[in-house]
Parts: C-alpha cells; sequence; structure tokens
C-alpha cells in the first residue's frame, strides 16, 4: 500500500515506565526507514496542546535503548480532559503538520488517544506501564523491570529480616492490579501476598500463614502488599494486634518506576514501536498494539478499552503451595 504519511508526533505520557525510551527509539527509526519524519512531543497530551515539540532524527535516539525515564518527560495532563485543551491539541497537529501520533502509556493515555483519533488524528498506543493493567495486552512495556527492581529490593530485606528473625511488610506499587505483587511475590517466596483482586480474609490470608510458616520452622516472614489492597503500615499494625510480633514495614515506591530496562522490556519495546508506525505507513492507526502469546496485534483503540485482564488466580495456588518451607530432614534419619 502506498505511504501517504509523511510525519508523526511520538509521545510519552502517565506514570514513566523503563523501556519508553527504547519505544521511543524504535518508533524514531522506524519511521526514518520508511520515509517518515518524526517530531517529539513532549510531556504527554499537556504538551501537545503547548505545542512543546522537538525535532528528532536518527542521531538524537542514540544510545537510549538502556536508559530508564523517559528522554520525551512525561506527566498527567488535566487540561487534555477538557473540550478547550483537545482541540488546542488538534490544532498543534495541523500546525506541524502532523498526520498522526504514536502514544506510549498506559490506560489513561489511551483514552487520550482515543478523544484525539475522534477529532480526526489518527492514534496508535503503546501500552508501558509497569502495573502491567491493560486489558488488550498480555504484557506492557516496565513491568519485567520494576518486577526485578522489587525482586532485588526484597532480597536485600529479606537478608536483614533473616537476621534479626523478624516480619517483613512490602507493599509493591500496581495501582488497583495485583500482578507487580503476586510476581514479586512468588518470585521471592513470600510468606502471603495480598492482591486487590482477592477479598481480604486477614486471618485466613496473613495470620494462618505466618503461624503456619512458624510451626514449619520459619522465623522469618515476608508480607507482599499490592498497594490497590491499602496501607502496607496498617496490614502490619494489624499483624502486631493478631500476633503480637512488630513487622517492619517498607514501601517500595517510585524506586520500583526507574531503572535500566531488562532484555524482555527493550526487546517488547523495540517491536511494540516498529509495529505502531508499521500501522500508520501500511494505512490503519487507530488502534493499540498489544501482545498476545508471544505476537503482535493491533486492536481498535475503543475495543482495546473495553477489554479487561484478570489476574491468574492459579497463581495464587502456586504461591501457596510453595512458599512454607518444611520442617529440615536430618540426612541421617532418612531411611537406606
Ligand atoms: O501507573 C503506574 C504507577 O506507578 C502506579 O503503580 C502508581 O499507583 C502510580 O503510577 C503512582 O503515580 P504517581 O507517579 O503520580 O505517584
Amino acid at each position: 500500500m502506498e505511504n501517504k504519511i509523511k510525519r508523526i508526533g511520538v509521545l510519552t505520557s502517565g506514570g514513566d515506565s523503563p523501556g519508553m525510551n527504547a519505544a521511543v527509539r524504535a518508533v524514531v527509526r522506524t519511521a526514518i526507514s520508511c520515509g517518515v519524519q518524526c517530531v517529539g512531543i513532549r510531556r504527554g497530551w499537556q504538551g501537545l496542546i503547548n505545542s512543546d515539540f522537538v525535532q528528532l532524527d536518527a542521531a538524537s535516539v542514540g544510545h537510549i535503548i538502556g536508559k530508564g525515564g523517559t528522554i520525551l518527560y512525561t506527566a498527567r495532563s488535566e487540561d487534555f480532559l477538557t473540550d478547550k485543551g483537545r482541540q488546542r491539541a488538534v490544532s498543534t497537529c495541523k500546525m506541524l503538520g502532523l498526520d498522526g501520533i504514536v502514544a506510549i502509556g498506559g490506560d489513561g493515555t489511551f483514552r487520550g488517544a482515543l478523544a484525539l483519533s475522534r477529532l480526526g488524528v489518527p492514534v496508535v498506543g503503546v501500552p508501558a506501564t509497569i502495573d502491567n493493567d491493560i486489558g488488550c495486552s498480555n504484557y506492557t512495556i516496565g513491568f519485567d523491570t520494576a518486577c526485578n527492581t522489587a525482586i532485588d529490593c526484597i532480597d536485600k530485606l529479606r537478608d536483614t529480616m533473616q537476621s534479626h528473625e523478624r516480619c517483613s511488610v512490602v507493599e509493591v506499587m500496581g495501582r488497583n492490579a495485583g500482578f507487580l505483587a503476586l510476581y514479586v511475590g512468588i518470585a521471592v517466596g513470600a510468606t502471603a501476598v495480598l492482591v486487590p483482586e482477592r477479598e481480604l480474609d486477614f486471618e485466613r490470608d496473613v495470620v494462618e500463614r505466618i503461624r503456619n510458616a512458624r510451626l514449619a520452622g520459619n522465623t522469618h516472614f515476608m508480607i507482599v502488599v499490592a498497594e490497590g489492597v491499602g496501607s502496607a503500615v496498617e496490614i502490619g499494625k494489624q499483624i502486631h494486634e493478631a500476633i503480637g510480633i512488630e513487622p517492619r514495614v517498607t514501601v517500595l515506591g517510585h524506586i520500583q518506576r526507574g531503572g535500566a530496562p531488562s532484555a524482555r522490556d527493550r526487546e517488547t519495546a523495540t517491536r511494540m514501536g516498529y509495529f505502531a508506525v508499521r500501522s500508520f505507513v501500511e494505512g490503519r492507526g487507530n488502534c493499540i498494539i498489544g501482545t498476545r502469546e508471544g505476537e503482535m496485534v493491533e486492536i481498535p483503540i475503543e475495543e482495546a478499552l473495553t477489554m479487561k485482564k484478570y489476574l491468574q488466580m492459579e497463581r495464587y495456588k502456586v504461591l501457596e503451595a510453595v512458599s512454607v518451607s518444611v520442617p529440615k530432614v536430618n540426612p541421617n534419619d532418612l531411611d537406606g
């Protein structure tokens, strides 16, 4: 199909995630390889309203594939929720001669994408959030790196918890979703993981699990709490009241959003950025690029926003089965 696209914009919006830069690089370089110019819009949708842009060429995205954060900056724009703000964004697109926008971010970014596409500016979305909570895609850029960062922190916490024979309550991000907490909880061998997708029964999910771990010989306990469940400080207090031990509480916070992207995030971001530009060049657009069983797929934005992704509760069973260690067996006691 003939390529009628001459110039596109690329922006990052919402909470940043490791791998956004790799996606920006892929968009710019793919565009150039297709004979399309690329303009960087800074500070997300707000930048489009304010005409805050930067010319990007192949060299300007050199050496960013391994960098955390986003060279285009990011923001959450209140103005873009208003008609006036959106009209100004459309004017910027006209003024810059943009035939489309690649918007890299999460669900808030994609709601903005839908609004803009309805005003006649084609948009392609690339899912990037550490929460992994985008319904139309199995995977979102940044999730793997955030998991690894949280695991690294919790492994360190475990060292000191083990030495002091303590209970640690760790709050991880994820907004209203428990993907980050559950994956991390499994990977660190947590005593218990609390996620918003499962109604909390404090006695069953926390007290009993700590008791069982204690009876099995454990002297330190790791409780991972998704921020969507509530405050880890509160959970810590409840543990104190119920069992009498004094947990130490750690809120990992924004550290989970930083750092060099992992191999998975660099590779996924690069492929998603490539497919986003190809969608425009091949005359489609107005879609989100998602992953399904490892393959890239395009989902119309409107449909994508109605799609739900559920936490696989079978992972919970895995966690429950393996996280409490059994009493150590003295090899001399074994028959044979
Ligand atoms: O969506 C990414 C995320 O990091 C969530 O996990 C978290 O709830 C939120 O953003 C924090 O937002 P802010 O950067 O505005 O504090």
